[in-house]
């Protein structure tokens, strides 16, 4: 439960729900396809589930495993798609709850 108090202490709650929100539609239209609406689905090669991720990898490992390539101040790649940093962040953190 550190992770989870840290995380509230370090932001609003507003901007949580804002967060959450924003992590929820990016994934949903942009990753759910190959990972599945809840993070479970392993149909695809070479996948593993992303379900229960936050409790094996911290952010920054997500993050890393992410394959980001920065294209600019704001934009960042991954899988050849483009996403800004604050859309980045918020998948990070929706992903982390799966
Ligand atoms: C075209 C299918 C595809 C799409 C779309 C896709 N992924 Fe993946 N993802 C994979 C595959 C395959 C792997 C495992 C191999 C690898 O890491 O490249 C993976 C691995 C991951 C991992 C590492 C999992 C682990 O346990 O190490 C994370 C985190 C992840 N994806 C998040 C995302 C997010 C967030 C999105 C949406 C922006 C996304 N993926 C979109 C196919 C996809």
């Amino acid at each position: 439960m550190l992770a989870v108090s840290f995380a509230a202490a370090r932001r609003p709650r507003i901007a949580c729900a804002d967060e959450w929100e924003l992590g929820r539609e990016t994934y949903l239209s942009r990753c759910a396809r190959c990972h599945g609406e809840d993070g479970s689905d392993t149909s695809y090669p070479d996948i593993r589930p992303l379900k229960g991720i936050g409790k094996r990898l911290t952010r920054d490992q997500i993050r890393a495993r992410l394959h980001l390539k920065a294209v600019g101040p704001k934009l960042v790649l991954i899988r050849g798609e483009t996403f800004t940093a604050a859309e980045v962040e918020a998948l990070i953190s929706y992903v982390a709850e799966l």
